[in-house]
């Protein structure tokens, strides 16, 4: 499968699903918004917001649900993430979703936004070094979508 290049169009693309799934965000919790945006290798942008709940432990990040959402839709290569907060600062990653980020996107891209000026880029590489992954498992292949079966 040829790598999806982050074109400057795609990227802008991607920042810009991220701006718009933080209007779904449900953060009564923590008043905390996040808006996340994922770009797999079939070209394709998933979106998410963070998801919380009363039990606070259950809370869900943007990041997670956009990545669920598109290996839920079958896809199983992440290219690119990036992730919006309607803040003064830009916030990366928290450690659950680099790890869940890697499992999809060893070599991806990780892009975050906010209201300010600050605009960080980086790769999950640098955010996971030796990250634990399906080869510590003796795993090489992990499992591809099912065809849709015909009705
Ligand atoms: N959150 C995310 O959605 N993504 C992150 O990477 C960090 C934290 C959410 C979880 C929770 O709803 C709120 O931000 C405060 O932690």
């Amino acid at each position: 499968m040829p790598v999806v290049p982050l074109t400057p169009d795609l990227r802008r693309r991607l920042v810009t699903a991220a701006r718009k799934a933080v209007r779904m965000s449900y953060s009564p919790y923590s008043k905390f918004k996040v808006g996340a945006a994922i770009l797999t290798d079939t070209g394709r942008i998933y979106s998410g917001c963070n998801v919380e709940n009363a039990s606070y432990g259950l809370c869900n990040c943007a990041e997670r649900t956009a990545i669920f959402t598109a290996v839920a839709a079958g896809e199983r290569r992440l290219r690119a993430v990036a992730v919006y907060t309607p803040t003064p600062v830009a916030t990366m990653p928290c450690g659950a979703c680099r790890q869940v980020i890697s499992e999809f996107g060893p070599e991806a891209v990780v892009v975050s936004v906010c209201d300010g000026k600050e605009r960080l880029e980086t790769v999950i590489p640098a955010l996971l070094p030796a990250a634990f992954g399906p080869h510590d498992l003796g795993v090489r292949e992990t499992n591809p979508p099912q065809p849709r079966r015909r009705r």
